[in-house]
Order: C-alpha cells, then structure tokens, then sequence
C-alpha cells in the first residue's frame, strides 16, 4: 500500500500531487471546479479577470489567486514564468457577449446585424483565451510527459445558436481546437490528453441577464428548462464531477473527447417522430 492510501484509508484523494489551474475560477463554474479540485487533493491556481471575487474565492478554498486574462499573451507568459510546471488546465473562462453593462439596449449578435467589434470581443476571450492556454499547457505539462486540459466549450458548440452566433462560432471552435490539441500530443509521444466538456443551462450568474430579478423571474426559469428533457437548471458543482474525472488518471486513455452535460437536451430533437 502507498504511503498516501495509508494516509487517507480508503478515501484516496482522486487528484493528490497534481497542480491545476483554472480559468475564469472566481465564481460559477469555475469556481465549482476549483473547489473540486481542492476537495481531491490538488493544488490550484485560481485565475480570473475579478480580482476582488478570485481573491475571495482562492481564500476560502484554499487556492493561489493570480489575476489573468485570458486573450492576453503577456499575463500567459507571467503564469508560464510563474509556474513552468503544471498537470492539469481547465480553460473554463468565457463570455457570451451579453454580459454588460450596456449604455441601452445590449448589443446584437445575430448574423444580420452583430457588429465586427462585438463578434471578435467574444471570440478574443473564448478562442485566444484556450489558445494561449493550451499552448502554455502543453508547454508546462511537456517535462513531466502528461498532464490533462480541459476545455469548456458548450452545447452551443454543437448546434447553431441564431441569436448568439459569435458565442456558438467561438464554442465550436474550441471544440475542434481540443481535437487538434488531443492529436497533437498524442504525435508527439506526449500522454498530455485534451477533452471537451459541453455544458447547457447551468444556473450561474451567467444566466442573470436572461432571468432578470422581475416578478416573472420564476416563470422566465420554468420557460428556460421546458425544453430540457430533466426539467431543470443544472448545477456548477455537476459540470465540476465530470472535470475531476477528467483530470483524474482515471481517464487516462480519454483524449480528443466531447462529454455533454445538458440534462439531455441534445439527446433528441423537439421535431423528433412521434414526440
Ligand atoms: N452556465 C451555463 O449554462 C453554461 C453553458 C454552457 C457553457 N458554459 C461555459 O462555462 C464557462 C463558465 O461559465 P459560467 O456559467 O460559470 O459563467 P460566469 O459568467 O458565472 O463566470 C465566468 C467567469 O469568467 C471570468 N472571465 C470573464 N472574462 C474573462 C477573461 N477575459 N479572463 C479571465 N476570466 C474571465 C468572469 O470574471 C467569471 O468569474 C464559460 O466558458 C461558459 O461559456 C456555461
């Protein structure tokens, strides 16, 4: 028996002497996964462009905060000089676009009328943010010859999103990027995996725009999961199982995967035969 099974009996931590980092990690998500993270053993470094809620966040799950933007290379290469070695990245930060505030009404992104400045504010963070993550990722993860990125992309990176083009372009995008990054490493000889996670109506502060705090916030909810087979919002902590599983060695031969996590949304189709 291992000297840390003899530690922790039978309950062995799933994700002991690994550093990850997270992304985006001062609230949602994020922050589930962070804590996650912590709640397995790892060490992690909580990033994110809030540095009053990150900093929060990282205190009380016991985790490093280092203020990071995303779509920015020079706050990469600080991490990278920072910590040259990592085992687990989860690219988890990401906007829709309509996140504000706005002077008026919020702007169009629509493929009639989306602005080009607004199409490429969404994809600077998305795409240049998982990018440059992943570039430093396999980087940090190439000494030690493996390591595990997780890239959260969405169910509208599997299905067209009329109304949010730019953020369902840029999901997609991470989806194929994750592919590339999967097979990349795997070319090189390196058991450094890379694998998407697709979530969908996940109750975070995201979802706060859309709901409002009106009298029909209620109402504007059960509108919103009527058409999710389960019937409900699904929860941060529930996206930060399947990036645990991910990180974990337990999946050690996944790579290049897609795992959606959607409350069975895209398991049919509203115009499916025979209801
Ligand atoms: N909530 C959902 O239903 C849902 C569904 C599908 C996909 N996702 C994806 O999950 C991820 C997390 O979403 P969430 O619901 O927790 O959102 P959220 O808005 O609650 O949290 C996003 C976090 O990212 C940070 N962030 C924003 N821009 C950043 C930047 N440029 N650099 C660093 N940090 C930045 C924010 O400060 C915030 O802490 C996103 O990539 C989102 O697209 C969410």
């Amino acid at each position: 028996m291992s000297i840390e099974c003899k530690l922790y009996g039978a309950f062995m931590p799933r994700l002991l002497n690994k550093t990850a980092l997270v992304t985006g990690g001062a609230r949602g998500i994020g922050a589930a996964i962070a804590r996650a993270f912590r709640d397995e053993g790892a060490d992690v470094i909580l990033t994110d462009i809030d540095s009053a809620t990150g900093h929060a966040t990282a205190d009380e799950i016991g985790a490093t905060f280092v203020r990071l933007h995303v779509a920015s290379e020079t706050d990469w290469d600080a991490v990278a000089e920072r910590f040259p070695a990592l085992d687990v990245l989860v690219n988890n930060a990401g906007i829709t676009g309509f996140e504000g505030p706005f002077d008026g009404t919020p702007p169009a992104h629509d493929p009639e009328n989306a602005s080009l400045a607004d199409w490429r504010a969404v994809h600077a963070v998305n795409n240049d943010g998982t990018f440059l993550g992943c570039r430093y990722a396999i980087r940090a993860m190439r000494p030690r010859g493996a390591g595990s990125i997780i890239n959260i992309s969405s169910r509208s990176g599997l299905v067209g999103i009329p109304m949010a083009a730019a953020y369902a372009a840029s999901k997609a995008a991470i989806r194929n990027h994750t592919k590339s990054v999967a097979l990349y490493c795997a070319g090189q000889g390196l058991a450094i995996r890379c694998n998407s996670i697709h979530p969908a109506a996940i109750m975070t502060s995201m979802w706060e725009p859309m709901l409002g705090n009106g009298p029909d916030r209620a109402e504007r909810e059960e509108a919103m999961v009527a058409g999710t087979p389960m019937q409900r919002f699904g929860e941060a902590a529930e996206v930060a199982a399947l990036a645990v599983m991910l990180a974990s060695d337990e999946a050690a031969y996944m790579t290049g995967a897609e795992l959606t996590i959607d409350g069975g949304i895209l398991a049919g189709s509203a115009a499916s035969p025979g209801g």
